[in-house]
C-alpha cells in the first residue's frame, strides 16, 4: 500500500511512557538513565553491541555481495545489476484456473486471476515435502494481494463518475459487480509456474492454482474461536468468517503452508454509531464512519456486501455485524498443497495490523517461535511461543492454536522484555477491563498498551538470520514522534526515513523473556544517515522507509522500499529515485542497491528457488502516484510492465544472472 494513503494513521492513545516522561521520573534515577541511553545510542555506531560476543560462529561472509551496485532511477523500468536479466511473470488479471477468463473479466472472473498489488510471496519447490528444498523449475508460487486501486482495476469504466476515493460510485451506491470484482482481487493467489526451455518461466495448468479472496469461507481458530466478540449474523457460533483482506506480507511455517497477515483491514468497514458506542475493539484499531472502498454500499444490499457495516442494527451481535471486523486483523494459514482446504484464522498469533510474520529456525522437541510487527505509528513488535514442542513430520498448524503471545519492550540501556500478554496476569485482570483470553486477543493493542510495551516506528517485516538467530525489523519512519518522545530504539524525532533494528535473544534461545538489541542502520540520504560502521550511507547505498525484510540461504539480507519518490518527489525523498531493493551483510553492515522498480511503485516480496538462482520480487502499485487530473485525462506516470500506453499492472519479477550463479553473490 503506498506511503501516503493514510492508512496507518496513529490510533494509539495510551500513555506508556516517553522517554522525557522516563527521564523525569526521579532525581536520582536520572543520572543513571542518561548513561543508560548514552549507552543504547552508542550501539547505533556499532562498538559496543553487548550480545556480539555471544553470537554463534558465522560462515565467513567475504564476498557475500557479489554484484556492481545500480544507481538510482526514475526511469518506467526494473533497473538490475550488471550480468542480471529479468522477465514479468503473472501481472494483475493472469488467467490460472477453471474456465480462462477474459483480461478485462467480471468479478467472477477475477476470482479466477491473479489479484491486485502483488505482496508477500514464497517458492514452494513441487515436491511438497519443505518450503525450502526441492525443485528450482517447478513450484507453487504463493502471493498475497494487498488491495486494489478501483481506478486501475475498472479503468474500463473511466468515464463513469468516480468519488474522491476513486471509486466508482453513484448517488452514494456502487454496483455490485464492481464491489465483486474489487473483493476479488484481494486475497492470495497459488500458482504452479514451471521453467520451460530458454529459461522463461510460466503459468502451468493444475488443480491447485487457486485464488482466495475476500470472499472466501474461513475458519476461526485458537482461543477467539467461539467467543461472543466474534459471533455475527453470517456465524452465530463465532466460528467461521467470510475472506481475508489487505494481506500485506506472509510467513511461511516449518510444516510448509503459507501464513497471509491481514494490515490495514480497518479502513474496508464503517461504524457510524456514536461514541462511546464504539467499542475499543474498532477504535482502537482505526475502524471510522466512512469505509475506504464503500463496500457496503453496494445496490441491493447483499448480505456479503452489507457486511463490511459494523454499525448496530439488530437487537443482538447474532442480527448484524457490528463483531465483523473482529473477524479480521489476524494471521491466516493457507494449505497450498490442498485446493479444497479452508483457510484459517489463528487467533492466538494476536489482533493488530499484522505486516508479516517470521519463524525463528526450529528445533526439534522445542516450542515454535515467530515474529510479527503492527505496522502504524507508535504500535508494537510481538512474538509467539507454542505451549507444544515442534515435532518434524506431525507438526501443524495446531501447534499456532496455543500458546503465550508477548510484546516487546526495548530498554534504553540496550536490554529488551517480552512482556506476555495473558488473561490474569499483571494487569490483564477484570479490574482493567480485560474479560477473557479471547478478549485479551481481539484487543491486542489494548492490552500491549496495558503492560507498556514500547512504541515503535511502524514495525514493518521481519527477518531472522538464520547464521546467528538474530532477529531484525524494519521500523518504516515514524513523522509523527516528537522530540519528547523519542527512545532507545526509536532514537529519532520525526523519523522521515525509518531504521532496521536487530536483536538476539538470551542465551540465543528464541523462547527468552529478555533479549539484547541494537540499530542496524538509519536510512536516510548521505547527509541523514549512519550504517553499522558509523559512517553515513553512500550513493550505492542510501534508501528511506524500509519495508520488506528477508534473508537467503547465504545469509544476506534483502531490503525493500515503500516511500513516495521519483522524478517529481519534493522534500526529504526529492533524489531518492524509484522505489528500490538492496542487499546487506549483516556481519560488515554493508548495503549494496541492487534494483531499482518502475514509477510510482513500491518493492515488496521476495523469494527465491532452493538453488538461489532464480529470485522472484514483487512489484506493487506501479504508476500509484498519477494525479486524479492526469488519471481524467489518460496519463498515467507507469506503463509498467506492457509498455506503450498501457494500464500499469502489478506484477512479479523473475531474476536471474547471465552466467547462472546464485543470485547477490
Ligand atoms: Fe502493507 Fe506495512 O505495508
Ligand atoms: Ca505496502
Ligand atoms: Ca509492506
Ligand atoms: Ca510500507
Amino acid at each position: 500500500m503506498p506511503e501516503g494513503l493514510g492508512e496507518e494513521s496513529p490510533c494509539n492513545p495510551s500513555a506508556n511512557p516517553t522517554l522525557e516522561q522516563v527521564l523525569e521520573a526521579g532525581a536520582s534515577r536520572r543520572g543513571v538513565m542518561r548513561g543508560a541511553l548514552l549507552t543504547a545510542v552508542g550501539t547505533l555506531f556499532g562498538t559496543s553491541v553487548p550480545s556480539m560476543a555471544a553470537r554463534a560462529q558465522t560462515p565467513a561472509t567475504q564476498g557475500l555481495l557479489g554484484f556492481k551496485a545500480v544507481p538510482i532511477s526514475t526511469r518506467d523500468t526494473v533497473t538490475v545489476p550488471e550480468g542480471y536479466r529479468t522477465q514479468v511473470l503473472i501481472p494483475a488479471g493472469t488467467p490460472i484456473s477453471g474456465a480462462a477468463p477474459s483480461a478485462a473479466g467480471s468479478g467472477t472472473d477475477q476470482a479466477r486471476q491473479i489479484g491486485a498489488g502483488h505482496d508477500g510471496m514464497h517458492f514452494f519447490p513441487i515436491e511438497g515435502r519443505s518450503p525450502y528444498e526441492g525443485s528450482s523449475q517447478d513450484a507453487l508460487l504463493v502471493l498475497n494481494h494487498e488491495w486494489v486501486e478501483p481506478r486501475f482495476l475498472h479503468v474500463a469504466m473511466s468515464g463513469r463518475p468516480f468519488d474522491s476515493n476513486a471509486v466508482p460510485m453513484k448517488d452514494g451506491v456502487r454496483e455490485p459487480e464492481d464491489v465483486q470484482k474489487e473483493i476479488d482481487a484481494h486475497g492470495v493467489s497459488i500458482v504452479r509456474i514451471r521453467k520451460q526451455a530458454g529459461g522463461v518461466w510460466a503459468v502451468a495448468r493444475d488443480p491447485r492454482n487457486r485464488r482466495i479472496t475476500g470472499a472466501t469461507p474461513i475458519e476461526i481458530a485458537g482461543p477467539v474461536r467461539g467467543s461472543d466478540l466474534v459471533k455475527t449474523k453470517h456465524s452465530p457460533d463465532g466460528t467461521r468468517t467470510r475472506g481475508t483482506l489487505n494481506n500485506c506480507a506472509h510467513g511461511v511455517t516449518p510444516w510448509n503452508t503459507y501464513l497471509t497477515c491481514e494490515e490495514n483491514w480497518a479502513g474496508y468497514f464503517k461504524n457510524t454509531d456514536q461514541r462511546p458506542a464504539q467499542p475499543r475493539e474498532h477504535s482502537r484499531y482505526g475502524v471510522r464512519a466512512r469505509s475506504r472502498y464503500g463496500w457496503e454500499l453496494a445496490r441491493g444490499g447483499d448480505d456479503a456486501f452489507a457486511r463490511f457495516d459494523a454499525s448496530r442494527k439488530g437487537a443482538a451481535p447474532t442480527q448484524d455485524y457490528r463483531n465483523e471486523p473482529n473477524t479480521f486483523g489476524w494471521v491466516v494459514e493457507i494449505n497450498p498443497w490442498d485446493p479444497e482446504s479452508t483457510p484459517i484464522k489463528r487467533t492466538a498469533l494476536g489482533r493488530f495490523a499484522h505486516e508479516g510474520v517470521v519463524f525463528a529456525p526450529t528445533v526439534a522437541g522445542r516450542p515454535v517461535v515467530c515474529y510479527s510487527g503492527d505496522d502504524a505509528p507508535f504500535e508494537y513488535i510481538y512474538k509467539f511461543v507454542s505451549a507444544r514442542p515442534y515435532q518434524p513430520g506431525s507438526a501443524s498448524g495446531a501447534l499456532l492454536d496455543d500458546g503465550t503471545l508477548y510484546v516487546a519492550k526495548f530498554n534504553d540501556d540496550g536490554s529488551g522484555d517480552w512482556l506476555p500478554l495473558v488473561f490474569r496476569q499483571g494487569r490483564l485482570i477484570p479490574e482493567n477491563g480485560f474479560t477473557s483470553q479471547a478478549d485479551v486477543l481481539v484487543n491486542t493493542r489494548s492490552a500491549a498498551d496495558a503492560v507498556g510495551a514500547t512504541k515503535m516506528d511502524r514495525p514493518e517485516w521481519g527477518a531472522v538470520d538464520a547464521n546467528t538467530g538474530e532477529v531484525y525489523f524494519s521500523l518504516t519512519n515514524n513523522a509523527g514522534r516528537r522530540p519528547d518522545e523519542v527512545n532507545g530504539a526509536n532514537p529519532r524525532a520525526r523519523n522521515l526515513y525509518g531504521h532496521i533494528v536487530r536483536w538476539n535473544e538470551a542465551r540465543n534461545d528464541p523462547t527468552s523473556r529478555t533479549f539484547r538489541w541494537s540499530i542496524f542502520v538509519l536510512a536516510g540520504d548521505p547527509a541523514n544517515s549512519k550504517g553499522l560502521n558509523g559512517r553515513p550511507l553512500t550513493a550505492d547505498s542510501f534508501f528511506g522507509s524500509p519495508d520488506g525484510l528477508w534473508f537467503d540461504r547465504q545469509g544476506r539480507l534483502w531490503i525493500q522500499t515503500d516511500y513516495a519518490g521519483g522524478a517529481s518527489a519534493s522534500g526529504p525523498y526529492a533524489g531518492f529515485g524509484n522505489c528500490q531493493m538492496l542487499a546487506a551483510d549483516p556481519k560488515s553492515g554493508e548495503i549494496r542497491r541492487f534494483l531499482v522498480g518502475p514509477r510510482g511503485q513500491e518493492i515488496t516480496g521476495v523469494t527465491t528457488t532452493p538453488d538461489g538462482r532464480t529470485m522472484f520480487v514483487n512489484v506493487q502499485h506501479p504508476g500509484g502516484d498519477t494525479s486524479a487530473e492526469d488519471f481524467a485525462a489518460g496519463r498515467f506516470t507507469s506503463h509498467w510492465p506492457d509498455g506503450g500506453n498501457a494500464l500499469p499492472r502489478s506484477a512479479t519479477v523473475v531474476i536471474t544472472r547471465n552466467d547462472g550463479g546464485v543470485i547477490g553473490g
